[in-house]
Formats: structure tokens, C-alpha cells, sequence
């Protein structure tokens, strides 16, 4: 596996520039503090860490609002040009290119000891409008190639890595490829040309593939493993791979998962970036409080899995302040760290305490013989339900048997009282079934708030294809909320299609707090 870092020979002005400005060293200039910044930076913490904190950068907020730039210099070491390397920005009309902004950025990164990865060579959306599906396949190779190579010669030696593909997988398509011009008219080669055509261009960049929706276990993380490991065998130049972790408060991966898919993927030699966090907050109900409580949870969670993974290089965010996220357009989803007044919000403590590699707690277990020591004293079910001691757990399971409607499962009422507080919360579950190759198992959380614009809601807390006849992990963090007081809350568990025997054992509920 290669790591290729490049030295660049800082010049000393530009250094005692750094100095000045408080970044790029260990402790923090006067102008930091009185700029009413944290005594302890990101970058700081990070650099302690082994790691790399990033964060997006939007060209326009970097040339227009100073307190932007000075908060991006004060806590990130690592940025990523959020907008500004696209293909459509870059060179809207063919051969004639735009580099201002994505200069303006290196030129910063430059300036406060930052370093950049590219964003992104070869992406369905924000193509130019020249490249069409009308091109032979010839022409888009020539333009793809051309703009691959002349991008990344005008940064040679001066970017760490760059995202040469994005979001190429999509397996809700047969071929389990995203529809797009290069897949459509080249197939999917043009992956392996992209990262061949990028290595040649600069042999000294780590090179990334960046992909959306693989932080849990499941079909799309298996389909991009499977491709990375194709590729590799091949001998495509691809050095790293970007989780990009862009998730919802009300609903993310467990800390579980989401450390499995990242052994995973470093066990093919491949550097690991989580790269575009965000956390929206609009879909947990409740009040802002509890919604800003539950992000802190989800970034700690984040960053720790980073931190404690060896093979993780870097964290990323997709964005830094509120002001400037892409996701506002539905609503205040403050999916950021800095509020807009660039106030650092509870999410910031949520990466201090991650980047220092501490997990968030969990409390006792809050589902009454989640273990079934008491057999299934508590559980019901429209079909037939038996206890068993597990050898292969060595615990005792309930198995659901007989069941031949799609909703008939395993259900435990009675939750209220443990989980009408609300708040961030963390669901497992081993599970296990009979009778197919393999199914999706569900948990959800079955809401009765009569007071409520939705007086029955089915919240999916986690949902993963389970193999027939294996115990498999069913994980998933949760934000539970309520615009009202609920008055009954059941936990249910259940596969499709109905007609499998489902197994299910040491069953968790558990509340989440920072440590
Ligand atoms: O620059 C034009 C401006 O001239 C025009 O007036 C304005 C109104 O139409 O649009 C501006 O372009 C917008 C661009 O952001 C720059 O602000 C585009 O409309 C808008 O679609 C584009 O959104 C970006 C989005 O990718 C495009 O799909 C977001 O800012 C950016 O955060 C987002 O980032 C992607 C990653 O690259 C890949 N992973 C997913 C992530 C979120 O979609």
C-alpha cells in the first residue's frame, strides 16, 4: 500500500506568517484567544491524535467573510474545496478553465500550514454542460483524460490526495453502477482509466475514491468493497477511500458498524477518510436542546471511529459553520459544528471528545429481559414464539416461528417509561433466520403520541440483509423525540418476507451520553 506524502519546502516567511496567526504551531497566538477561540484548537487536538481535521471550503465565504477564513485557518489543518475542482466549475466551456476560486483555496491552505485534497475529478453532477451522452465514447475518454490530467498537473506537488471518483456505486440500479454519462457511454472502465490517468498526472498524490451511504454494514458498503477489491487486483492505482457520513441525528450508523466497514476497507490497504460529515437535525423531533445534544453524540461517535482506527487518516467536514451549509435549503438543519454566528455548538465538544479517541457512553441496558432470561416473558407475537439456549451465543434467544404475514414479529411494549425522555439513544440486537438466503431484518420503534400531527409513528431504528443461519448484529444509533407527551412506545423486530423463522437474542436499548 502506498503512502506518499510530499515535502513541501515552506518558505520561512510564510512561516512566521503561520506563526503569527496562531495556527500551525502548538500554542496559540494572543490574537487566537482574544478572537475568543477555544485555549485548545481542532487542529490541535488532531495533531495529537495522529490525525488530520478537515473541513470544506466554500470559495465565496472564503473571499468575502474574514471570520469565515479565520476560523478555517484556527481549526482545521486539512481542506477540501467544496465546490471549486468540479469539472462544471472548473471549465464550464471546453478548454477554457476558471481557477481563481480553487487557487484562492490552495493559496490559503498554503499560507496556513493546511493541506489540500482535490474535490472531485470525475462526478455525474456538476459535469459541464459540453459533456453530454451525446459524446462517442472516443471524445469523452480525450475530454475526460485531458481534464484529469491538465486539473491535477496545475496542482502537481502541492495536493496530498484528491477524490478522482465519486459516487460511482448505486445499487438500486441493476448493474449496481450510477447512470451517468461515463457509465453510459464508457462503462464502468472508466473507474479504472480515471485513477490510472490521475496517477500519471501526479505520481505523488494519494489517490481516493469518495462514496455516500457506505458507513453501515449493507448492500452498497458490500458492492464498494467488492469493487475496491476488483480494482486493486487489477492494479488500479487507488490509494484511499472516503466515507463520506453525511447523516441525520434522528437516525445513523452504530459505532459498530461503522468501525467494521472501516477494517474492512483498511484491510485491503487502503488509507480511510471520513470525509463530508454533516449531521441534520430537522428529522428528530423535540426540542433544539436535545436535537443539538443528539449531534454532539453523532460527531463524537464519528470522530472516534477515526481516532481509534489505525488506517484513518483524517476526518472531514462538509462545511464548518451553519451559515454556509449546503443542506439549509429544507429548514434550519444546523448540521454543523459553529452556529452562524460561528458560536462553537455542543457538536464541537462532541469532536474534542473524539478526537481525544473517547466513544460516547452508553447506559444500562432499558428493555426489560432484552436478554430473555426470563425467556419471553414481556415479548409477544401474532406467531409462534419459542425460547432457546443459544450454543453458538451461549445465551438464550426467542425464535419466531410460523409466521406467514409481513408484519408478524417479535414486539416488546411497555418501553414508555424508559424511553419517553427522549434523546440519542443506541439500538443492538443479535438476530439470526431460518428459511432464506438472506432478508432484510428490521427494528422499529412504534410511537403512540396521540397530542401529535402523527398520533402513530413507525420510526426504523435499524435494518440490515441478514444470512440465512447466521447471528449477525442489527445496530443503529437513534434520536427520539417528541413534539408532545407519548403515551405508549414498542419496540418491534421483523424480516421480509414474512415466511423465515427469526431468532433473536441480547437485545439493547441504550441511552448515549458524551462520557
Ligand atoms: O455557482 C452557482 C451560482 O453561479 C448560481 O447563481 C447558483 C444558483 O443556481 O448556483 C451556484 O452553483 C451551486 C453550487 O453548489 C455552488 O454554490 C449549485 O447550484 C449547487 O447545486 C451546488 O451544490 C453543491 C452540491 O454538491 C452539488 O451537487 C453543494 O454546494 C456541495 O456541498 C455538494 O457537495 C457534494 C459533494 O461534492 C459530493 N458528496 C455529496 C455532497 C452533497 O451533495
Amino acid at each position: 500500500m502506498r503512502r506518499s506524502r510530499f515535502i513541501r519546502q515552506v518558505p520561512v516567511l510564510l512561516v512566521v506568517a503561520s506563526l503569527s496567526l496562531g495556527c500551525g504551531d502548538d500554542t496559540p497566538s494572543p490574537e487566537h484567544e482574544d478572537a475568543g477561540g477555544p485555549s485548545t484548537t481542532l487542529r490541535q487536538l488532531a495533531a495529537r491524535a495522529g490525525k488530520r481535521i478537515g473541513a470544506a471550503v466554500d470559495a465565496a465565504a472564503l473571499a468575502t467573510d474574514e471570520t469565515y477564513a479565520s476560523v478555517l485557518a484556527r481549526e482545521f489543518d486539512y481542506v477540501t474545496p467544496e465546490n471549486a475542482m468540479k469539472w462544471g466549475p472548473l471549465e464550464p466551456v471546453d478548454g477554457s478553465y476558471a481557477w481563481a476560486d480553487a487557487d484562492d483555496i490552495v493559496e490559503f491552505a498554503e499560507a496556513h500550514g493546511q493541506e489540500v485534497k482535490g474535490h472531485t475529478l470525475v462526478w455525474h453532477r456538476q459535469t459541464p454542460s459540453w459533456v453530454d451522452s451525446s459524446m462517442s465514447a472516443d471524445e469523452l475518454s480525450s475530454a475526460l483524460e485531458d481534464h484529469i490530467t491538465t486539473t491535477m498537473t496545475r496542482y502537481k506537488g502541492r495536493l496530498r490526495a484528491w477524490d478522482v471518483v465519486n459516487e460511482a456505486v448505486d445499487v438500486a440500479t441493476d448493474s449496481g453502477f450510477t447512470q451517468s454519462v461515463f457509465y453510459e457511454v464508457l462503462g464502468p472502465s472508466y473507474i479504472a482509466d480515471a485513477f490510472r490517468w490521475a496517477r500519471a498526472a501526479d505520481p505523488e498524490a494519494l489517490l481516493f475514491y469518495n462514496e455516500v451511504g457506505i458507513e453501515r454494514l449493507g448492500e452498497k458498503s458490500d458492492f464498494t468493497y467488492d469493487l475496491m477489491q476488483e480494482l486493486l487486483d487489477q492494479g488500479v492505482p487507488i490509494d484511499g477511500i472516503g466515507l463520506q457520513s453525511h447523516v441525520s441525528t434522528h437516525r445513523y450508523p452504530s459505532l459498530n458498524d461503522l468501525q467494521a466497514n472501516l477494517r474492512r476497507f483498511a484491510s485491503l490497504g487502503l488509507v480511510l477518510n471520513i470525509s463530508e460529515v454533516d449531521a441534520r437535525t430537522r428529522l428528530m423531533p423535540g426540542e433544539k436542546e436535545s436535537r443539538l445534544f443528539a449531534q454532539r453524540i453523532a460527531f463524537q461517535q464519528i470522530v472516534s471511529a477515526c481516532v481509534l482506527e489505525a488506517g484513518c487518516e483524517a476526518v472531514t467536514f462538509w462545511g464548518f459553520t451553519d451559515k454556509y451549509s449546503w443542506i439549509n435549503d429544507e429548514g434550519p438543519e444546523d448540521p454543523l459544528l459553529f452556529d452562524r454566528d460561528y458560536e462553537a455548538k455542543p457538536a464541537y465538544d462532541g469532536v474534542v471528545d473524539g478526537l481525544a479517541g473517547e466513544r460516547p457512553a452508553l447506559g444500562p441496558n432499558l428493555v426489560p429481559n432484552g436478554d430473555f432470561s426470563q425467556e419471553d416473558a414481556g415479548w409477544s407475537s401474532d406467531a409462534e414464539l419459542n425460547s432457546i439456549d443459544d450454543d453458538v451465543l451461549d445465551m438464550r434467544a426467542v425464535c419466531v416461528t410460523g409466521r406467514d404475514g409481513g408484519s408478524m414479529g417479535l414486539s416488546r411494549a411497555g418501553l414508555l417509561d424508559a424511553l419517553s425522555g427522549g434523546g440519542p439513544f443506541s439500538f443492538q440486537a443479535r438476530v439470526r433466520i431460518e428459511g432464506a438466503e438472506s432478508v432484510s431484518v428490521e427494528a422499529r420503534l412504534l410511537v403512540e403520541e396521540p397530542a401529535s400531527g402523527e398520533p402513530l409513528q413507525e420510526l426504523n431504528i435499524a435494518a440490515r440483509p441478514v444470512t440465512n443461519g447466521e447471528w449477525m448484529e442489527l445496530a443503529g444509533y437513534f434520536g427520539l423525540g417528541f413534539e408532545s407527551s407519548p403515551t405508549a412506545i414498542t419496540l418491534t423486530l421483523s424480516s421480509t418476507p414474512a415466511d423465515v423463522d427469526l431468532c433473536v437474542a441480547d437485545v439493547r436499548i441504550e441511552s448515549v451520553s458524551a462520557r
